[in-house]
């Protein structure tokens, strides 16, 4: 029994060292230590022993239990440390490695544009307002004292929805617009950008949608010399101190009477080069004192108010600010031309 118990013993720490896996490791635990384990049944057999050798081999059998035991025990804590350490190899971070870079994007030459100009009139004490892209015939014309078949319809070809929705062909429908809301009882001071549309071929110069600014300022006393002194303001503020403006008689059905502003060539400074094709002056904007048709439909007394009236094309702002030579620039959406204009 003693040799059996010993081969016992043998066996079970040969099996422990070869192992590698924990549930291996359990599967000997039971295989000797288990209630049909191999040293279990043999202690089971101890009854038939005579008195004397019981405590010899008892002694022994004890002894195994408890090298089998300790040895359980050691691989048990070997096995979970060589797991740990697996573990935190496999889940290491270097903190040295470089960072991955986050994209940043920027907006967008005419956003940047659009908002210069917004913040420009705020600080003349002007309001921002919106209007639809789709746009009844009433308030894109009719309200600006363009009538049914009027010939100065076809300076703006026009996408129609139907017969009395059109996608807007200037922002002007915003005066109207707001006139209204206002229903005469108050001075209006805005600005509106937006989107506008026109049957145009796109080329260089034209896109069949761009962007406009209009400004409407309406109250008692409003004078052609008013409109003069806030275009000179924000010309300066936008093309430089040292630009000149000048008003030239122009015609809108709106504004009466109608003017177009030019700003001194920056370029040759008024002496005449290809940029302003040798007049020394570059062409920004249209404008004009309110029509007293317009301000009568809008619910002002022509009478007891007046007002003037601007509308520019953000595009061509831009484009003079910055030399930009084709309107399509800004739709096309080439990122290597879009990033130089990012602020940083
Ligand atoms: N709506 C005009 C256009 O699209 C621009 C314009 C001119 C607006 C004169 C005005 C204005 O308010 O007074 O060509």
């Amino acid at each position: 029994m003693k040799e059996q118990l010993e081969a016992i013993q043998a066996e079970a720490l040969e099996r422990i060292y070869q192992t590698e896996d924990m549930k291996e490791l359990q599967d000997i635990k039971v295989a000797y230590l288990g209630k049909k384990g191999s040293l279990t049944g043999v202690l089971r057999g101890m009854g038939k022993l005579s008195k004397e050798e019981r405590p010899a081999v008892g002694e022994i059998a004890n002894r195994v239990r408890e090298a089998i035991t300790v040895s359980l025990d050691e691989k048990t804590e070997k096995l979970e440390q060589a797991e740990l350490e697996q573990q935190l190899q496999a889940e290491t971070i270097d903190v040295t490695l470089p960072g991955r870079p986050v994209k940043v994007g920027g907006s967008h030459l005419l956003t940047n544009i659009v908002e210069e100009i917004e913040d420009l009139f705020i600080g003349m004490g002007y309001e921002i307002r919106e209007g639809p892209e789709v746009e009844t015939d009433f308030y894109n014309f009719e309200a600006l004292n363009l009538p049914k078949n009027h010939p100065a319809r076809d300076m703006q070809d026009t996408f129609y929805i139907t017969n009395e929705l059109l996608m807007r062909t200037h922002t002007s429908p915003v005066q109207a617009r707001t006139m209204r809301e206002f229903k005469g009882e108050k001075p209006v001071k805005m600005i509106c950008p937006g989107k506008v549309y026109r049957r145009d071929t796109d080329d260089a110069t034209h896109s069949h949608q761009f962007t406009q600014i209009e400004g409407l300022y309406v109250d008692k006393n409003v004078r052609m010399s008013d409109l003069k002194g806030t275009l000179d303001a924000f010309a300066k503020k936008m093309f430089g101190e040292d630009r000149e403006i000048r008003l030239r008689p122009s015609f809108f059905p709106f504004t009466e009477p109608s003017v177009e502003m030019d700003i001194s060539c920056k370029v040759c400074n008024g002496e005449g080069c290809n940029v302003c094709k040798g007049t020394g002056w570059i062409e920004i904007l249209g404008g004009g004192m309110v029509h007293p048709r317009v301000l009568e439909m809008g619910g002002y007394d022509p009478e007891e108010y007046s007002g003037f009236a601007f509308g520019m094309g953000p595009e061509r702002i831009a484009m003079l600010k910055y030399g930009v030579n084709d309107i399509r620039q800004f739709y096309t959406n080439d990122i290597r031309f879009l990033k130089q204009y990012h602020h940083a």
